[in-house]
């Protein structure tokens, strides 16, 4: 059973094929972060036209490396949500028109479910599980049970933990993404240099908060005189599009870097500590990391170091990022329950899952 997986809620448009739900047979993503990079974030009119540009060649590919035909297709699953709305409409409009045109079923999938999906790509997961979704749009908390249905248990109230390492970085002149930089950055700093206190929160106590954290930082390079050592990033930065780690290295003195692995420490520490009281509290059999920041080297070393008794997944990192592979393998267990999607159901921005 093959089913064709068609992801653009974001800034990546990509497509797959998977077969039974678990063997990729083939995942194409076309990344737009060069057309971003220069603002510093993604500017969504112009995600929607880069996605316009790529949907039909990046299909094509991913039929091509899957060696499959649209005969071979049980579904076309597609991400209707949440995401940009001008983006999740290129993606899903594509997938409706082939399900017409080719008269093959259509599976609507939340983007969060694809995460958490993704983790089942490359692993054997117990359940119930607890998944931790963090990206730069999402850190949510659920509850998964064995037939993939979702409670919430706690998210965000402010910033997502991707959007928290985007906004430090691009304050320090790091360009954007951010996470990817801070992370090679980290190894190199003293995580307890800057003694960073962990969100308190009043109700839900798995609810997540990095607002405070980013103010902290703000304040921290306030009364310091910066200006020149970011004015030497953004150099490095009009010089070529991807500086290396050595290159960051080298235009960033100790204290930032201190800084900077102070800061990842105590986003990884409000990850984990909530992530781990999930787990406890509905006796999890195993916990599920995914989206963008569960590439974070510091993240999946902290996980390890804690010596949980059930599993922590951490999907690959190709597949901890957004793509559509995990949109297809969230798609498998709708196609066995007949669960189709009508051609009339709209892109939802704000979609949620549970
Ligand atoms: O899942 P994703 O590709 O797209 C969204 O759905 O948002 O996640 C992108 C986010 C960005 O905020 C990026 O800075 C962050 O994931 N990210 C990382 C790392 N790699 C990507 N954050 C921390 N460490 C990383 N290695
Ligand atoms: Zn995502």
């Amino acid at each position: 059973m093959r089913i064709l997986g068609i992801e653009s809620s974001c800034d990546e448009t990509a497509a797959a094929v998977v077969e039974d739900g678990v063997s990729i047979l083939s995942s194409v993503v076309a990344s737009q972060l060069a057309t971003h990079a220069r603002y510093g974030g993604v500017v969504p009119e112009l995600a929607s036209r880069e996605h316009l540009r790529a949907i039909v060649p990046v299909v094509r590919l991913a039929l091509e490396e899957a060696k499959s035909s649209y005969s071979d297709l049980a579904a076309i699953a597609a991400t209707m949500g949440p995401g940009l709305v001008g983006s999740l409409l290129v993606g899903l409009t594509f997938a409706k028109s082939l399900s017409f045109a080719r008269n093959i079923p259509l599976i609507g999938i939340n983007h969060i479910e694809g995460h958490i999906h993704a983790a089942m790509l490359d692993s054997q997961v117990d359940f119930p599980a607890v998944a931790l979704i963090v990206s730069g749009g999402h850190t949510h908390l659920y509850e998964v049970s064995e037939k993939f249905s979702y409670r919430l248990m706690g998210k965000t109230r402010d910033d997502a933990a991707g959007e928290a390492f985007d906004k430090v970085a691009k304050l320090l002149g790091f360009g954007y993404p951010g996470g990817p930089v801070i992370d090679q950055l980290a190894p190199y700093g003293n995580a307890r240099a800057v003694p960073f206190t962990l969100a308190k929160m009043k109700g839900n106590v798995l609810d997540f908060s990095f607002s405070g954290l980013k103010t902290a930082v703000l304040r921290w390079t306030q009364v310091r005189d910066l200006a020149a050592e970011i004015q030497a990033r953004r150099d490095l930065l009009a010089a070529h599009p991807r500086p290396t780690a050595d290159e960051w290295r080298s235009a960033t003195p100790q204290t930032t870097l201190d800084l900077l692995a102070s800061f990842q420490r105590t986003v990884i520490e409000e990850l984990l500590r909530r992530a781990v009281a999930a787990a406890e509290s509905t006796a999890a059999r195993s916990l599920i990391i995914s989206g963008g920041v569960a590439c974070n080297t510091g993240l999946r070393a902290a996980a390890r170091e804690l010596h949980l008794p059930y599993p922590v997944h951490f999907p690959s990192p190709a597949l901890s990022t957004d793509n559509a592979a995990m949109i297809a393998a969230a798609a498998f267990p709708k196609l066995a329950r007949g669960e189709f999607t009508d051609l009339s159901a709209a892109a939802t921005a704000g979609l949620a899952l549970a």
